[in-house]
């Protein structure tokens, strides 16, 4: 099985890359950060976030976390992807939902010639021995300009598109600041990795990219 891992920032353009090369390529694809996604909102929801109880209480729903739940469109708020770093920084989760990833890798290994994990530790802790590894950002305005395009909110007034930009680009910092600097798993581009910066790049450029790496290679 050919093993793809894309690691990368908040709107980086990991997330579409991941889609299209699984689709190019028929592999299988996972969105690791709907795992984590997952586990927030259903925090959420069972109003269990408490910070003494955090690590137990996301623990034991993440024990019985079912692929078949990542519904991606319920999972795209703002809120949700804060509490989602926050407990990314919780070591006993992250061992939960590694062997989770790892498992749906290896349970794939016979109906698909590859796979496709986008994440934050794809390259270095989930797929260490993955034969491409791609690490993908941007500048922080460009990447929450795209967080705000998904959105798709249309505004009356310039103004609150500006202070929810801002407040956007805020929230970001302090995700990539959490992510950056856990102590474990942290966003590390892995040694081996195809670094690229998608400041100046569309989608589909940097589709064109990264095929022409791997298929250079195979
Ligand atoms: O889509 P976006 O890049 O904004 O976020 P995501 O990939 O859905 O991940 C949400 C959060 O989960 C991230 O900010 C990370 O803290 C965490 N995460 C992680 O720690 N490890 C992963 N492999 C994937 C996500």
């Amino acid at each position: 099985m050919i093993k793809i891992a894309i690691d990368g920032t908040a709107a980086s353009g990991k997330g579409t890359l991941a889609k299209k090369l699984a689709s190019k390529y028929n592999f299988v694809h996972l969105d690791t950060g709907l795992l984590y996604r997952k586990v927030a909102s259903d925090l959420i929801d069972q109003k269990k976030m408490n910070y003494g109880n955090l690590e137990v209480n996301s623990c034991e729903i993440a024990k019985k976390l079912d692929f078949q739940d990542l519904i991606k469109e319920n999972l795209r708020s703002e809120e949700i992807a804060s509490l989602a770093s926050k407990i990314a920084t919780i070591p006993e989760l992250r061992k939960i939902l590694d062997n989770k990833q790892k498992t749906f890798v290896n349970e794939n290994i016979n109906k698909f010639s590859g796979c496709v994990l986008d994440g934050r530790d794809i390259g270095t802790k989930i797929l260490p021995n993955a034969d491409f590894k791609f690490f993908i950002d941007a500048s922080i305005e460009i990447r929450a300009k795209r967080r705000l395009l998904e959105k798709n909110i249309s505004f009356l007034h310039e103004n609150d598109e500006e202070c929810m930009l801002q407040s956007l680009i805020e929230k970001m910092i302090v995700r990539d600041r959490l992510d950056n600097n856990r102590l474990i798993s942290p966003l590390v581009p892995a040694e081996d990795a195809y670094v690229i910066d998608t400041s100046s790049m569309n989608a589909e450029q940097l589709f064109l990219e990264v095929s022409k790496i791997i298929e250079g290679k195979l």
